[in-house]
């Protein structure tokens, strides 16, 4: 199964039917999205120039643990030549995509779903991760024409990170927290300052989708994720008692959903969202998503400005890197066993 869930998984886009070791049994797509499309529910849109933006975005993060963004200032075009890279990224041939293979103890590189080691089941889907500078695996890639790539790449990673900064902003307003009056405990970092991953995602289109898992449910161990999908549904998020729900694509819109870390600075107020992607039968789907967490060793825990006698913190405080273990460990119970007990 470690082999598997290496590299030596199927090539998707050559496959005319769907292996056994990738289909999901029935329940795993029931409670769709029906419930909530008769009550016409949908993510909100969030226009990042409306005046009362900073309302909003909690309101979203409350409700929903998710939102799109709009008018979010990214140059336009950007999300057509990343997707372009992208795109010639997951069409090279496997053999070359695998020299870029994510070690076994490894983050950056290409290989299938980091979760898929939490399921009995493959997911429909390659992924490459970027930590830091694309550049040695872009290189083994492309050995004649990496540069490009890495040009995108490091814009859009700069453009995200100024995003990423002005959410984390708006998110903290929300709940009350100025700029002046924080600092990450355990590492002298400006709050806002990002330390970040890239995840690429590529959906093959599939010959079975209503039996195959994209990606399955998880939510993100990040503070926020910044997601561009490209112009295929598949995105869903798990929305209590109405089921899943579709967050379709709108062009140039930013998903951004509530990542675990998020809930343990706000203490349990803006709650982390269980996601999947679903896959296409026709349309080749991808996303790419910008994972946003703290700087090393910064301290993650419950804000003190949150914190009173009669709301007791409910986290203990931990590093990304702490949490990320507990991740390992525990997948979707992970926020549970960083819990204070009372
Ligand atoms: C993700 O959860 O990382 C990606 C979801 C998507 O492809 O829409
Ligand atoms: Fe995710």
């Amino acid at each position: 199964a470690v082999d598997l869930h290496q590299n030596k998984y199927l090539d998707l886009n050559s496959m005319k039917e769907l292996p056994e070791s990738y289909a999901w049994t029935q329940l795993e797509h029931e409670s769709s999205s029906s419930i909530s499309s008769r009550k016409k529910e949908s993510v909100p849109i969030i226009d990042l120039r409306h005046p009362d933006a900073v309302a909003l975005v909690g309101r979203a993060c409350i409700t929903w643990g998710v939102f799109q963004v709009i008018n979010h200032g990214i140059p336009k075009g950007l999300d057509q030549r990343i997707e372009g890279q992208v795109n010639s990224l997951f069409s090279l041939p496997m053999q070359r995509k695998l020299r870029a293979a994510r070690s076994p103890d490894g983050i950056s590189g290409y290989g299938v779903a980091r979760i898929s080691c939490f399921f009995q089941k493959l997911m429909w889907s390659e992924g490459f991760t970027i930590v830091g500078s694309p550049l040695e695996h872009a290189r083994q890639l492309w050995p004649h024409g990496y540069t490009e790539f890495c040009d995108i790449i490091g814009e859009y990673d700069k453009e995200m990170k100024r995003l990423a900064g002005r959410i984390m902003w708006l998110i903290l307003g929300s709940l009350g927290i100025s700029e002046k009056e924080i600092r990450w405990v355990g590492s002298n970092r400006d709050f806002a300052e990002a330390c970040a991953a890239l995840q690429l995602n590529s959906y093959p289109p599939c010959p079975d989708p209503t039996r195959a898992m994209g990606l399955a449910a998880h939510t993100d161990s990040t503070i926020f994720t910044i997601l561009h999908q490209s112009n295929t549904s598949g995105l869903e998020v798990l929305r209590g008692s109405s089921g899943w729900v579709a967050v379709p694509p709108v062009p140039r819109a930013l998903v951004i959903n509530v990542g675990d870390l998020l809930q343990i600075l706000s203490n349990g107020l803006y709650q982390s969202v269980l996601h999947r992607a679903l896959v296409n039968g026709k349309h080749h789907r991808l996303s790419v998503a910008y994972l946003y967490g703290p700087p090393k060793g910064a301290q993650i825990s419950p804000l003190p400005k949150l914190i009173s006698p009669a709301c007791p913190p409910i986290y203990r405080s931990v590093t990304w890197a702490e949490y990320l273990q507990e991740k390992a460990k525990h997948f979707n119970k992970a926020l549970s066993s960083v819990r204070i007990c009372a």
